[in-house]
């Protein structure tokens, strides 16, 4: 017999072990359920690039959280998917869009039993599917930003509980937190997407919120994937400018920003496990090369691990369904 002091295989002997030993743990409290909105009644249609994700109308988008708030789901996020669209996205100025009703629908019906954050940009509202107005083919942040301080304060007065500016242009956070305070929506919690990256896992979403840009492409606004140190000066803008939650976007190819921006900042840090990142889990699990549980369980494990508090995912109501956590 060798004569080992060390053998770290006693922790991994059975399940009970590795269970009590295990350094993270999943849970669907930290997880939020990704949602799309379009116009109309009665619509609910399947997003081909996300298989069990839907573009729906309220009402019946109202019958899909009521499901999934049986199976355990208690925090969203929703995207609006508006009909028509113009060059300033004049659409997410209404009282009554897609998803402002949608979230009054949903505030009166579970009040604080729901946590509901919706997006905040402008691409599915405008004509070139940017985020921001365009002015000669470029974007103009700064009428943008107030545009998108606007949008905030009517999503606040629909109810919502939590603003999250997908955009990236400069400065967006501190106007929407003067925005809201001055209406009196000191409450209102806004989770920025502070380190977004112009990423082409995106892909699928842009299908589904029907938002992929017209000319060119995003990457005079979102972050350069070469870039890490520029990550943590985008989190700490945001946090200055009153971010409550600081997001890192996409997350997977991402784990290296999510661990940095842990280390260097105190708030929760959110992760989006985007679009492209689900439907390579679907592909997979559909063709029979890998298992679904598997991959969901360890990507975002991963996720957390790298020290994600919370996780924005296309996946919960699956995990939810098949008793994935096994808690
Ligand atoms: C747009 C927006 C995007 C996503 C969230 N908000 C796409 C983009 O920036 O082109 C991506 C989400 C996903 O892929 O799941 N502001
Ligand atoms: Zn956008």
């Amino acid at each position: 017999m060798a004569d080992l002091i060390y053998r770290p295989r006693r922790l991994r002997t059975t399940q009970l072990v590795r269970d009590m030993a295990a350094e993270t743990r999943l849970s669907a409290r930290s997880m939020i359920q990704v949602y799309f909105v379009c116009e109309g009644k009665n619509v609910r249609n399947e997003v081909g690039s996300l298989p069990g994700v839907y573009r729906e109308s309220p009402d019946a988008l109202m019958k899909s959280i009521s499901n999934d708030v049986r199976l355990g789901i208690r925090r969203i996020m929703l995207f609006g998917v508006p009909e028509k669209k113009d060059a300033s996205g004049s659409g997410v100025l209404r009282d009554d869009s897609c998803v402002n009703q949608t979230i009054k629908r949903l505030k009166d019906k579970y009040a604080n039993d729901l946590f509901v954050s919706v997006d905040i940009c402008l691409c599915s509202y405008t004509d070139t599917g940017h985020c921001g107005v365009a002015v000669d083919g470029r974007i103009d942040n700064d009428r943008t930003i107030e545009i998108l301080r606007d949008m905030a304060v009517l999503s606040a007065k629909a109810g919502c509980d939590c603003v999250a500016p997908s955009d990236m242009m400069d400065g967006r956070v501190g106007e929407i937190r003067n925005g809201l305070d001055d209406e009196g929506f000191t409450e209102t919690l806004i989770m920025a997407y502070s380190a977004k990256y112009a990423s082409g896992y995106y892909g699928p979403f842009r299908e589904a919120a029907d938002c992929a840009p017209k000319f060119g492409d995003r990457r005079s606004y979102q972050m350069d994937f070469r870039n890490s140190r520029e990550a943590l000066k985008e989190v700490a803008l945001d946090l200055e400018e009153g971010a409550d939650i600081v997001m890192v976007k996409p997350a997977l190819a991402y784990l290296d920003i999510i661990s940095a921006v842990r280390a260097a900042f105190d708030s929760p840090v959110a992760a989006f496990n985007v679009s492209g990142e689900y439907a390579m889990v679907k592909l997979l699990a559909r063709e029979g090369y890998a298992d679904e549980k598997q991959l969901v369980i360890e990507n975002l494990t991963a996720i957390a691990r790298a020290g994600a508090d919370i996780i924005l995912t296309y996946h919960l109501r699956d995990i939810l369904k098949n008793g994935w956590l096994d808690e």
